[in-house]
């Protein structure tokens, strides 16, 4: 029935598209911040390297080969016990769980983008008191940049692979590429670079606790797209020559690079400009808008591409995440795509409502349980159970259940010598190192 596939570019742009995202640019800088730096970006690329690669690559094939919807797909490549692997598939609503607060994050930016316009807070506390004031009683303008948020989102779905999901990529992502080298060179230029990159890189082991651990191995998997099945539903509409490792490595590779970049030029303009590394999720809500000011007329403009950019990022991302449910609706129910996409991702834009409620006085109080909001559950249900979950299911998935043969006959044209470790990598590494992070996550919860 799918006719529509990816150009060979088209799926390594959407793919990337999908990893590259609010991840990237907002998280990973104050999740940095917020665990001490070195030692945390060290098991993030750890995790990214020795795990999210193959990872990556496992889950691109299952998509290839099953060229359906995440569930359809485990159900034929596991014609034996299809009932139980189906469940692997049902990770897609992950997506839509991850979706109620990322559009709502979305929704921040869009709103940054048209006030930073006119105004930017002169300094910290003011921006303090503009963030919170957006946060904790600004529901109307939440919900309207949510609405924006869904609306364009729902409107690239229904326009499918080729010209909604592969357009908007193959126009966004090179922006946001070209916005974020134009602003890293100017961090280049600072005499604050040094510092941030000591910060991002020198490991201080001490503050490596667990709950750290769990985070950075998490958001590994959280920034990579790795186990919902946005990548698997993406490669199963991959063009059938197309190479699975090198895309699977220009993914990987995109997505890192970016972080760094990000992370990078974030702190330098905090140690230039600011008070240094801020934490948590405000840095860059709080800390940068007062940094732009600082900048004078040039931060004016930066402020306005890097919220751009943030929200190209953002886009590109939360179309990944709700597409996996849209063709689960269309291949399994017969539904056709604009029914799907409004009625999915009409799911995520309710619940919504209740991630803007949870930061807001007056209904915060009913929606926060054990130190963490509505909002904050989700978020790390998702990133670091859900997620790491996921990618554990689809190791063991290409690992174990798929016949070798099979794997190898597809995969070994394509990693040649390093299809042994691959496979090793898969059926081993990834199984216990995810054993470490569970037991490590009862630990903290
Ligand atoms: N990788 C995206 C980001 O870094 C988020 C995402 C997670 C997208 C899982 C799709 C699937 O923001």
């Amino acid at each position: 029935m799918k006719i529509a596939r990816f150009s060979r570019v088209g799926f390594i742009l959407a793919a990337a598209g999908s990893a590259v995202g609010l991840g990237n640019i907002w998280k990973f800088p104050y999740i940095t911040g917020e665990y001490g730096g070195g030692a945390f970006v060290l098991v993030y690329l750890l995790t990214v390297l020795l795990i999210g690669f193959s990872i990556m690559i496992a889950e691109m094939l299952i998509g290839y080969l099953g060229r359906k919807d995440t569930v359809s797909s485990f159900e034929t490549l596991a014609p034996k016990h299809k009932n139980i692997w189906k469940f692997g598939g049902f990770q897609g609503l992950a997506g839509l769980f991850i979706m109620i607060f990322y559009s709502v994050v979305i929704g921040w930016i869009l709103n940054y983008i048209v006030t930073s316009l006119t105004s930017l807070p002169a300094n910290v506390k003011e921006a303090e008191v503009t963030f919170s004031a957006m946060l904790n009683s600004g529901f109307f303008t939440q919900l309207f940049y949510h609405t924006i948020a869904f609306l364009v989102i729902t409107y690239t779905l229904t326009k499918g692979i080729k010209s909604g999901i592969e357009k908007i990529n193959l126009v966004l992502m090179p922006a946001l590429m070209i916005i974020l080298s134009v602003m890293f060179l100017y961090s280049l230029s600072l005499d604050a670079f040094p510092k941030a990159v000591h910060f991002m890189f020198a490991a201080d082991w001490s503050k490596l606790n667990s709950e750290a651990f769990v985070t950075a191995v998490g958001h590994a998997f959280f920034t990579l797209s790795l186990g919902m099945g946005a990548i698997m539903t993406y490669a199963a509409s991959m063009d059938k020559g197309a190479n699975i490792v090198k895309s699977a490595f220009w993914v990987v590779f995109l997505d890192t690079s970016i972080a760094l970049v990000a992370g990078l030029m974030l702190f330098t303009f905090l140690y230039e400009y600011g008070s240094g590394p801020a934490k948590g999720p405000g840095l860059v809500f709080i800390s940068l808008p007062a940094v732009f000011y600082e900048m004078g007329v040039l931060g004016n403009i930066f402020a306005e591409l890097f919220f751009t950019a943030l929200a190209f990022a953002g886009l590109t991302s939360a179309v990944s995440l709700v597409e996996p449910m849209v063709q689960y609706y269309i291949d399994r129910f017969s539904w056709s795509r604009v029914k799907a996409s409004i009625l999915v991702s009409g799911f995520f834009w309710f619940f919504g409502i209740f991630a803007i409620l949870s930061n807001i006085d007056g209904a915060k109080e009913y929606l926060t349980w054990g130190g963490r909001n509505f909002f904050d559950w989700v978020d790390f249900f998702t990133a670091a159970i859900m997620l790491p979950v996921g990618g554990l299911i689809m190791a063991i998935f290409v690992g174990f259940i798929l016949e070798k043969s099979r794997v190898k006959a597809v995969m070994k044209p394509f990693l040649k010598w390093a299809f042994e470790p691959w496979y090793f990598s898969l059926r081993y590494i990834t199984p216990i190192a995810m054993f470490i992070v569970m037991l490590n996550l009862m630990g903290v919860v």
